[in-house]
């Protein structure tokens, strides 16, 4: 069952588990599954979607997805939903369609709002840290989100931690708090916690949301004999290479034996650790079917790892700094 955490130190609650749209709600997608999906993830009381602007394939058409999805099914429910989206990766032709700049990131949320046809969004993130444009002038546009009503919150994805720092103080000095930061974290990929973000997280008042917790699939049973049919590492438009599961295959199989141990599939094991890790407020999942999502719900019935599953689990997967981390 869902349950809802603070974000940080926030007025906002969220849903312990999040459904991202980065897979499998774009034009290339099944209609109807999308669309099953998100109504049964809000009947559920997972009352947070996480988009962005380039999620697809094509790049804005999860956008426009859930924006029809949402006004034929959600719209009288706004008021109970946190629509978030994002701007900085690569979204259209030319100088202005990606990074940092505040033309690209005020142009894109304007073209997120009117793909998905609402007045505003919950949380806007700069999508990922950009080296050449000054941190001042990424953080104005995030200000101006807000100001401009345009966005409730304002989330950063995928800083380091120095940075992450410096961004935090310049919108504090803009008058606007960072409600929340989204990297990618699973027993998989530790580096927010190796490299100390989740704690300098909680000591600030930032809620952490993680993405990819089940390591795009690879915390699941399916890929621990190979690569099966229409799974993410097999499909062409899917972000998970081959290569990346099999240099993962002992890890995961080591993984299974623990989960086999404990009488619960591999992604239940996957899924509870990553809520159980300090500093983190939600997990958001992808599904691909409705009955992936209704076994991830399932996951969260599952009690809390003990320490020496967790020793079990460390001994296997270290929390590595990013440079060494491989999932
Ligand atoms: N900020 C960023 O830069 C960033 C980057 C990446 C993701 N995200 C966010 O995080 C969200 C989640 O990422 P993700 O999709 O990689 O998360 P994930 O939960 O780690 O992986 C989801 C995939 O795992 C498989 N799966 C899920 N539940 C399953 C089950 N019960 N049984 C078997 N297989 C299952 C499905 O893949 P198959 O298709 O193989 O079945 C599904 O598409 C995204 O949608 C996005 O919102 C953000």
């Amino acid at each position: 069952m869902i349950s809802y955490r603070r974000c940080g130190r926030s007025g906002l609650l969220l849903p312990d588990v999040s459904l991202g749209l980065w897979h499998n709600f774009g034009d290339v997608d099944d209609p109807k599954a999308a669309r099953d999906m998100i109504v049964r993830a809000f009947e559920a009381g997972i009352t947070h979607f996480d988009l962005a602007n380039n999620y697809g394939p094509p790049a804005g058409s999860a956008e426009s997805n859930f924006g029809k999805i949402f006004h034929e099914n959600l719209a009288a429910h706004r008021d109970e939903i946190i629509l978030s989206t994002k701007a900085g990766h690569t979204m259209w032709a030319g100088p202005y369609g990606e990074w940092g700049s505040r033309k690209h990131l005020l142009a894109s949320l304007d073209q997120s709002l009117a793909r998905m046809r609402v007045p505003y969004v919950d949380i806007f993130y700069s999508h990922r840290p950009d080296p050449d444009t000054p941190l001042e002038e990424t953080m104005s546009a995030l200000a101006t989100a807000v100001q401009s009503g345009r966005a409730l919150y304002v989330g950063l994805s995928k800083y380091p931690l120095p940075m992450l720092r410096e961004a935090v103080e310049i919108l504090r000095s803009m008058g606007v708090r960072t409600l929340i930061y989204q990297p990618p974290y699973s027993i998989l990929n530790r580096w927010p916690e190796a490299e100390g973000i989740h704690a300098w997280l909680e000591e600030n008042g930032i809620g952490s949301i993680v993405f990819s917790p089940l390591a795009q699939g690879m915390l699941t049973p399916k890929y621990v004999d190979g690569i099966p049919e229409g799974s993410r590492a097999a499909r062409s438009e899917g972000f998970l290479q081959e290569s990346q599961v099999m240099a993962q295959q002992e890890k995961i199989r080591a993984l299974q034996h623990i989960a086999n141990d404990l009488g619960m599939p591999l992604h239940y094991l996957a899924l509870r650790w990553a809520l159980q890790q300090q500093g983190v407020t939600s997990a958001i999942i992808g599904a691909r079917t409705v009955a992936q999502l209704d076994d991830n719900l399932a996951a969260l019935n599952v009690p809390n790892l003990s320490a020496e599953t967790l020793q079990a689990i460390d001994a296997i997967a270290p929390a590595l700094h990013k440079e060494h981390a491989e999932a």
